[in-house]
C-alpha cells in the first residue's frame, strides 16, 4: 500500500474549538501579536513545540496507574532503569524533571570559568546552562548545516576539522566535554550520521575528552540514519540507536520529545566518579536518586515511551508526516530548510515575506499571518528570538536566518490536520503581500520572545 496510515486508533479525543477569522483577529490583537500570549484553547492546530505535547498510549496510561510512589527503591524506578539500561548500555541512569535539569547538573560539574564546550549546535537551554557555569559554548556544525537550501543528508554533523582546530587552539585540558545534539534542533532538526559520530568519537578519544549526546530526539535521528546512511538500511532502528549511545560516554535527554511523555528527563553516564558527584547534586535539587524530580507514575510512562518510540511503524509514520508537509510547501514555492528534518518544518520567513525587512520581524509577521488565517500557532526563530542591540553601536544585530518553526507534536494530529496546515500556509503565501511588518512596543530584559508586545507598522 502506498498510503502510510497513523499506526494507532484514537480512543480518547480532545475537542478543538473552531474560531472565525474575526474572532482570531481580536484574539491576536489582545495578545499584542505575540502567540505565546494566546490561550491554547484559542488555537486550532498548535505547532509551537513538539516538547511535552505527545499523546500517550493506553499502555503508558496503564503504567501511570501502576506507578509505585515509594520514596526510595520504587518498583517503577527499577522498571525505568532497566529500560534505559537496555536501550543505552549506560551504567548510571539519573532521572530528572526535564532536559535542562540534566544539563544544569552536568555543566555544574564539568563547566566553569575558562572551559570551552563544543557541539554541533547547542540548544538554547544547553548553551544557557554552560554560560551560567562560566564556560563558553561553541557551535561547530558543518557548513552545509547553515545553508537552508543544501540537501546534504546529515546537516546536523559536527565538523571534525573545526573540532580539531578548536582543541589545538584552546588546549584539550580546557575542553571538559564535547556535546553532539541528535537530531540538531537549533540547526533545523537535522540528523547526525554514525560516520560523523565515529569521527568525533575518535578525536575525543585521542585527546581524552568525554563525548556526551544531547539525545532528546535520538529515535528520530536513528531512523533518519536507517533511511539515509549507506549500509544502514537493513538494521533495526533499535540497534542503530544503541550504536549511537555506545559511541558516547554519557547523554542528557529531555524525555518530553522521544520519551513520548509530557514531563521527564534523564542524565546518563558511564564514569563512576562523575556519577557519584552527579547523584549528590541530583539529591540536592531534584530528588532522591530513584525518582529525580518525578513521581513513580512518570517513570512508568517514560519507561513505556522509550520502548514505543523505537517502533518502526510509528517512526515511519512520524517522519513521513513531517516530510509530506515539507514536500507540499516546497511544491507551492514556499522555501523551507531542506531536506525536511525530524520533528519540524522550518519555513524561510525572509524569503516568504521578502517585502518585510529583518528590522520589522518577517518571521513574526508570518506567525501572525498563520494564526489569523487558520488558527495555527507556530514559533518565530529569527530576529525576535535572537536579535539583539549592539551595546557599542546601538544598532540592531540580526541572526543569519529568519525562520518559522512548525513543530509537530507526536501522535497528536492526523493526516487531515497536516493537509489543513498545508492549505493554510499556501493560502497565506498567495496573499503574502498583505502580511505587515511589526515593531516591538514593550519588551523585557531577557528572553523577549515570550512576553514582548508588538504593533503592526
Ligand atoms: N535539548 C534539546 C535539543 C531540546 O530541543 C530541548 C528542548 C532541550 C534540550 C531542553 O529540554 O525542555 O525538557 O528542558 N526543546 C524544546 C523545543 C523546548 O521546543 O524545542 P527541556
Amino acid at each position: 500500500m502506498k498510503t502510510i496510515i497513523e499506526p494507532f486508533k484514537i480512543k480518547m479525543v480532545e475537542p478543538i474549538k473552531l474560531t472565525t477569522l474575526e474572532e482570531r483577529e481580536t484574539i491576536l490583537r489582545r495578545a499584542h501579536f505575540n502567540v505565546f500570549q494566546i490561550p491554547a484553547e484559542d488555537v486550532l492546530i498548535d505547532l509551537l513545540t513538539d516538547s511535552g505535547t505527545s499523546a500517550m498510549s493506553s499502555e503508558q496510561w496503564a503504567g501511570m496507574l501502576r506507578g509505585d510512589e515509594a520514596y526510595a527503591g520504587a518498583r517503577s524506578w527499577y522498571h525505568f532503569e532497566k529500560v534505559l539500561h537496555d536501550l543505552t548500555g549506560m551504567a548510571h541512569i539519573l532521572p530528572t524533571h526535564q532536559g535542562r535539569a540534566s544539563e544544569r547538573i552536568l555543566f555544574e560539574l564539568l563547566g566553569g570559568q575558562g572551559k570551552v564546550i563544543p557541539s554541533n549546535n547547542h540548544f538554547d537551554t544547553t548553551r544557557a546552562n554552560i554560560e551560567h557555569s562560566g564556560a563558553e559554548a561553541v557551535d561547530l556544525v558543518i557548513h552545509e548545516g547553515t545553508q537552508p537550501r543544501s540537501r546534504h543528508p546529515f546537516k546536523g554533523n559536527l565538523d571534525p576539522r573545526q573540532l580539531e582546530a578548536l582543541i589545538a587552539r584552546v588546549g584539550a585540558e580546557r575542553v571538559p566535554v564535547c556535546m553532539v545534539t541528535v537530531t540538531n534542533n537549533s540547526g533545523g532538526g537535522q540528523p547526525v550520521s554514525l560516520a560523523n559520530l565515529r569521527a568525533v568519537r575518535a578525536i575525543c578519544t585521542k585527546h581524552g575528552i568525554p563525548l556526551f549526546l544531547d539525545a532528546a530526539r535520538f529515535a528520530e535521528n536513528a531512523y533518519l540514519i536507517k533511511k539515509r546512511e549507506p549500509g544502514q538500511q537493513d538494521r533495526p532502528v533499535r540497534d542503530i540507536a544503541r550504536e549511537m549511545f555506545d559511541l558516547a560516554d554519557g547523554a542528557t535527554i529531555s524525555a518530553k520529545k522521544d520519551g513520548l511523555v509530557n514531563i521527564g528527563g534523564v542524565l546518563l553516564m558511564r564514569d563512576d566518579r562523575l556519577a557519584e558527584r552527579a547523584n549528590n547534586l541530583l539529591i540536592l535539587t531534584e530528588g532522591f536518586v530513584t525518582y529525580g524530580g518525578l513521581a513513580g507514575r512518570d517513570l512508568e510512562a517514560m519507561a513505556q515511551g522509550f520502548i514505543e518510540v523505537l517502533d518502526e511503524d510509528y517512526l515511519q509514520y512520524r517522519l513521513r508526516s513531517v516530510e509530506y508537509l515539507g514536500e507540499h510547501l516546497l511544491q507551492a514555492g514556499i522555501q523551507i530548510v531542506e531536506p525536511p528534518g525530524g520533528h519540524a518544518i522550518y519555513i524561510d520567513a525572509a524569503a516568504f515575506c521578502s517585502h518585510i525587512p529583518p528590522a520589522q520581524f518577517p518571521g513574526q509577521a508570518l506567525v501572525c499571518g498563520l494564526y489569523r488565517h487558520a488558527g495555527i500557532r507556530a514559533v518565530e526563530i529569527g530576529s525576535v528570538m535572537f536579535g539583539r542591540v549592539d551595546p557599542d553601536t546601538g544598532e540592531s544585530v540580526h541572526p543569519p536566518m529568519e525562520l518559522v518553526r512548525l513543530a509537530i507534536p507526536r501522535r497528536v494530529y492526523t493526516q487531515s490536520h497536516i493537509d489543513y496546515v498545508i492549505e493554510a500556509a499556501v493560502e497565506v503565501f498567495q496573499q503574502r503581500d498583505r502580511l505587515r511588518g511589526l515593531k516591538i512596543v514593550e519588551e523585557p530584559a531577557a528572553l523577549r520572545h515570550f512576553t514582548a508586545k508588538f504593533a503592526e507598522v
